[in-house]
C-alpha cells in the first residue's frame, strides 16, 4: 500500500475529495493530513473520514524537522497539496524528490506566486476580463506555483462572474480531475 499525505490550510474540500477518492483504491490510501492552521475545516473532515490529522507550526516545518520526522513515521510516499499555503523547504523536496504535487485555481503560469491563492486568483481573473480560466496541476518545487505542470483544464469565466462563482466552477474542475490525475502520477511513479 502507498501511502499519501495531505496537507492543507482551509476548508478542506479538495482534501476530502482526495480521502473518499484513495479509500476505494486498491494500492493506494490518504493516511495523513497535515495542516498548518489550527481549527481548519480540513480537521473536522479527516476526523469525519477516519483519516489521522496533525497540526504543525512553522518551526515545525522549517526549523525542528518535526514534520519531516511524522512523514517518516507514518510510511509517507507521497504528499498532495490541496489548498496548502505555504512553502514546501529544501529538506522535504529533497526527501521526496518528484513526489510532492499540488493544484492551483487557475491557468499557470498565469495568476501564480507568493499571495496568488484562493478567492484572490478569482478576482484577479474576473479583474481581467479574461474568458478563460481553470486549474492546474503542477509538481512543486522551491518556489510558488513553479514547478512542472502535468495538467490543465479550462473553464469559461461568464459575464457576471464573481469571484465566489468561478471558484465554485473551478472547485468543480478540481473535484473531478485531482483525484485523477494524482492516481495516474502515483501509477507512473511506480511503473
Ligand atoms: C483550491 O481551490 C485550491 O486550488 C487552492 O485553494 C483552494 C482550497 O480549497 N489552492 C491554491 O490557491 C494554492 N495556491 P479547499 O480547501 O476547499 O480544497
Amino acid at each position: 500500500m502507498k501511502h499519501i499525505a495531505v496537507f492543507a490550510s482551509g476548508t478542506g474540500t479538495n482534501a476530502e475529495n482526495l480521502i473518499r477518492h484513495f479509500r476505494k483504491h486498491p494500492h493506494c490510501r490518504v493516511n495523513l493530513v497535515l495542516c498548518n492552521k489550527p481549527g481548519a475545516g480540513v480537521l473536522d473532515r479527516a476526523a469525519r473520514l477516519g483519516v489521522k490529522s496533525m497540526v504543525f507550526t512553522r518551526q515545525d516545518l522549517y526549523e525542528t524537522g518535526r514534520v519531516l520526522n511524522l512523514l517518516k513515521e507514518h510510511r509517507v510516499d507521497f504528499i498532495v497539496l490541496a489548498g496548502f499555503l505555504w512553502l514546501i523547504p529544501q529538506p522535504v523536496l529533497e526527501a521526496f524528490p518528484g513526489r510532492i504535487i499540488n493544484i492551483h485555481p487557475a491557468l499557470l503560469p498565469a495568476y501564480g506566486g507568493k499571495g496568488m491563492y484562493g478567492r484572490r486568483v478569482h478576482e484577479a481573473v474576473i479583474n481581467n476580463r479574461d474568458k478563460k480560466s481553470g486549474v492546474t496541476v503542477h509538481l512543486v518545487n522551491e518556489e510558488y506555483d513553479a514547478g512542472n505542470i502535468l495538467f490543465q483544464e479550462e473553464c469559461d469565466v461568464l459575464p457576471g462572474d464573481t469571484p465566489d462563482t468561478l471558484a465554485e466552477r473551478v472547485h468543480q474542475l478540481e473535484y473531478e480531475y485531482y483525484p485523477r490525475v494524482v492516481e495516474d502520477w502515483i501509477s507512473q511513479q511506480e511503473a
